[in-house]
């Protein structure tokens, strides 16, 4: 199992977008669990049934977290061979997370360790949707990845927050990779971890639907994360 972290230092780079997309193509071949690691701000549950559909049974990460021996029962099946895990909207969960503190956050990382081995015994591939900056949750999750992706638009908020995810990850051996979100044309960003994708910017991308690339099938935006997935395919 591959566990691939999707980051970005400034919001609204394209994190959930593509790990949506790219979470709906490697299913084609591969068993995948997309989990929402956004405790503060969630995004996965409004694609999939969100709070309603789930309140007679309201098992998110949140609670999972604490419960990993009942991990089977989180997971929310979305198609064949594909999962997901959510976060909670409820505001109260929210405000749980966000109370918590710096010597709670040792227990946490144990626990998503013991996660990652139940996900590793079950899939091929996990996502995480992180929640951007460098919040405790998104240094977790970072560090249980086997593959870090920080997503950037080619500009110079973005592209000054990608050094600093790239400085504050220099320590690790994860392999790191940048994805530029919404470019077009010609682009050097100046960094020096490889470039893996460029996605075309789109006005027809439209976030009412969970998988543009199941509706677009030859969108250029879909092309180049169709490229992305077969990277991974290659390093297996
Ligand atoms: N290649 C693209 N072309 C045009 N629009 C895009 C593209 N990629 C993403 N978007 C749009 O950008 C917006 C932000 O995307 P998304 O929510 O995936 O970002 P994010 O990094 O997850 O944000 P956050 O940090 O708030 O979680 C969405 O409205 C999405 O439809
Ligand atoms: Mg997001």
């Amino acid at each position: 199992m591959k566990a691939i972290g999707i980051h970005s230092f400034k919001g609204g780079a394209g994190k959930t977008f593509l790990a949506l997309n790219l979470a709906y193509l490697l299913s084609s071949k591969k068993n995948v669990c997309l989990v929402d690691f956004d405790l503060r701000a969630p995004s996965l549950y409004a694609f999939f049934g969100g709070y309603e559909r789930v309140k007679d049974k309201p098992r998110y990460l949140n609670h999972l977290i604490e419960d990993v021996e009942n991990f089977e029962s989180y997971l929310l099946p979305i198609k064949e061979n594909l999962s997901v895990i959510l976060a909670s909207p409820n505001i109260e969960e929210i405000k749980r997370d966000l109370r918590k503190k710096e010597k709670d956050e040792m227990k946490v990382l144990e626990r998503l360790m013991e996660l990652k081995g139940k996900l590793r015994e079950r899939f091929d591939y996990t996502i995480f949707d992180t929640s951007p900056g460098l919040s405790y949750r998104s240094i977790n999750s970072m560090l249980i990845s086997d593959i870090l992706l920080f997503v950037a638009r080619p500009e110079r908020i973005d592209i000054e927050g990608l050094k600093r995810l790239e400085e504050v990850t220099s320590t690790l051996e994860t392999p790191r990779y940048v994805i530029l979100n919404r470019v077009n044309g010609d682009v050097d960003v100046g960094i020096n971890l490889p470039v893996i994708a460029k996605i075309p910017c789109s006005c027809s991308i439209s976030m009412d639907e969970p998988f543009f690339v199941k509706n677009n099938p030859e969108d250029p935006v879909t092309k180049s994360i169709e490229e992305l997935a077969r990277f991974f395919e290659r390093i297996e």
